[in-house]
């Protein structure tokens, strides 16, 4: 087994428009925070909208050769059919910036945000969800010449289950309606992907994949998030039937694709009953999942199973207040990833979630951040993480004794 990974490996980070930027008042998102009995807002964020340059250059200066970031539909189309050229501009000097400083830009076009104009128009629901989403894709295509690759959709698994919430709110009380994600009290569980939403997701995606390729020579795929379910000895029937459910009907949808990103942070037990909830635990995360640096490795043998398509991990990490957890969780995750590579899977890069602590869908304190970020001044502390993944990216292997 070896610990270097191939050349030309993209060592890097990931972020969301909406969990860092600010003020993204157009989205639906941001008409929901204060709906929901605690959740947090998102505010000025990171204000990573003005200090992006900022954030480029950590990454840079790191070390590392690639970002994914992504743009935001609200703000480039915030009326529908009305396009802001200042923001696609925005946008594009993100994108000239990051390839200026040797960033390899990975460019996410949908990251859970709607905006609001669309949600009001029946979301993902209605009859035209396509071909709107296509309208803004071809007008991003303007800005994206020279990027890699693109993602069309963040995680289309969770998206079904967000957008069925939602149409849960307008049916009943806003209680119905909860954030993605919580803090550490333990998780609720969430309600099972709709696979109905999952196809008119993959729609979706497939007709904006249509529209990349016509425009411009990216590679293009989407984001899964993947829960590395593990089985008990009863519960291997009910484990093929809830990873169709949850993940693999999602990573189908991306036959045809140039690549798949995955997107893991913990592994979870399935029994004859069901997913069994995560026990309580000293070493849960901040977001109240098992900590397993294994689920990482698990997720990728699993997506390369059933896609058979290059793969690049567009997300992993931790929600720690404690760094040397992160670059502990982080290094065994690697090794781990190491190891499919060495057993022929073919995976383009790392890209850690996060480079900075964001806004975690409704709350503050679950922190992934490789960078701390000061919620009223907005400077940027690097931690020890963010050196420490720059070393492995410059020597593009894990340090010998953790290999
Ligand atoms: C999402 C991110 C989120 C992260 C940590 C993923 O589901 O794509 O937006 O912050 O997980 O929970």
């Amino acid at each position: 087994m070896t610990s270097t990974f191939p050349e030309g490996f993209l060592w890097g980070a990931s972020t969301a428009p909406h969990q860092i930027e600010g003020n993204n008042v157009n989205s639906d998102f941001w008409a929901n925070e204060g709906r929901v009995p605690g959740m947090e807002r998102s505010g000025d964020a990171c204000d990573s909208y003005h200090r992006w340059g900022e954030d480029l250059r950590l990454l840079a200066d790191a070390g590392l050769n690639a970002y994914r970031f992504g743009i935001e539909w609200a703000r480039i189309e915030p009326v529908g059919g009305r396009f802001s050229n200042a923001e696609l501009a925005h946008y594009r000097r993100m994108i000239d910036s990051a390839i200026e400083l040797g960033l390899s830009p990975v460019i996410t076009l949908h990251h859970f945000t709607n905006p609001r104009w669309f949600a009001e128009a029946g979301g993902w629901l209605a009859d035209d969800a396509a071909e709107r989403f296509g309208a803004y894709v071809e007008a991003a295509c303007q800005i994206l010449d020279g990027v890699e690759w693109v993602v069309t959709m963040n995680e289309p698994n969770m998206l079904s289950i967000m957008t069925a919430m939602a149409r849960a709110a307008t049916r009943a009380t806003t209680e119905d309606w909860q954030s993605p994600t919580v803090d550490d009290r333990p998780r609720p569980a969430l309600p099972p992907p709709d696979p109905e939403i999952g196809d008119r997701l993959i729609a979706a995606h497939r007709a904006a994949r249509k529209i990349i390729r016509a425009k411009i020579n990216s590679k293009v795929g989407w984001t899964v998030a993947n829960r590395a379910f593990a089985a008990r000895p009863s519960g291997e029937a009910k484990l093929t039937e809830l990873q169709w459910i949850w993940e693999d009907q999602y990573l189908a949808g991306s036959a045809g694709d140039d690549f798949v990103g995955v997107q893991a942070y913990s592994s979870q037990w399935v029994g004859a009953d069901g997913i069994e909830p995560y026990p309580a635990h000293p070493d849960n995360t901040l977001v109240g999942t098992a900590y397993r640096p294994d689920a990482l490795a698990m997720a990728v043998r699993h997506t390369a199973e059933v896609t058979g398509l290059p793969i690049m991990i567009t997300e992993n990490g931790i929600a720690t207040a404690d760094d040397s957890r992160r670059i502990a969780y982080t290094s065994e995750a690697l090794a781990g990833l190491a190891d499919t590579i060495a057993d022929g899977v073919d995976v383009r890069g790392y890209l850690h979630w996060s480079l900075l602590d964001n806004y975690e869908w409704g709350h503050w304190k679950p922190t992934f951040g490789l960078v701390a970020v000061d919620r009223e001044t907005f400077v940027r502390t690097p931690k020890p993480s963010l050196a420490w993944l720059g070393g492995v990216a410059r020597r593009n292997r894990l340090p010998a004794q953790e290999g």
